[in-house]
């Protein structure tokens, strides 16, 4: 047993089509804990900052432009084996080759407008959970 917190993000487009409840509903039914959760509006610099590991990627531009396109919500969740948990709900980044049954693979309809962000791994989880929460707001 190993007790994680990752950093989940549900994307404009799953708060644009209503999916909130949905995603945050699959989350708890596998047993994650919500630890945090906020509503923002990234800017279009705040986007580009939680995605520079991307920055030498094509789609780099794209995809924080996208990020800063409508609000989304950040969620701290938390429970065994957390970050793995969450990036199977996912499924893969590309919805075409995510597993039947996963929130990509159910609902995206394009490769950048996939509906949710996931930690992929804990130095990285700690690193964005720091980008959105502050020490007062985890409980
Ligand atoms: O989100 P995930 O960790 O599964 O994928 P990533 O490789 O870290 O890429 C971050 C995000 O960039 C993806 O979730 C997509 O929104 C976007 N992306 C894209 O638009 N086109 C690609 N070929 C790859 C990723
Ligand atoms: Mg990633």
């Amino acid at each position: 047993m190993s007790i994680e917190q990752t950093l989940s993000m549900i994307k404009p487009d799953g708060v644009a089509r209503g999916l909130i409840g949905e995603i945050i509903g699959r989350f708890e039914k596998a047993g994650l804990k919500i630890r945090a959760l906020k509503m923002l509006h990234l800017t279009k610099a705040q986007a580009l900052k939680f995605y520079l590991v991307h920055q030498e990627r094509p789609f780099y531009d794209s995809l924080t432009s996208f990020m800063s396109s409508g609000p989304i919500v950040a969620i701290i969740l938390e429970g065994d084996n957390a970050i793995q948990v969450n990036r199977d709900l996912m499924g893969a980044t590309d919805y075409r080759q995510a597993a039947a049954g996963t929130i990509r693979a159910d609902f995206a309809k394009e490769i950048e407008a996939n509906l949710v962000h996931g930690s992929d791994s804990p130095e990285n989880a700690q690193i964005e959970i720091a980008f959105f929460f502050n020490a007062l707001e985890r409980v």
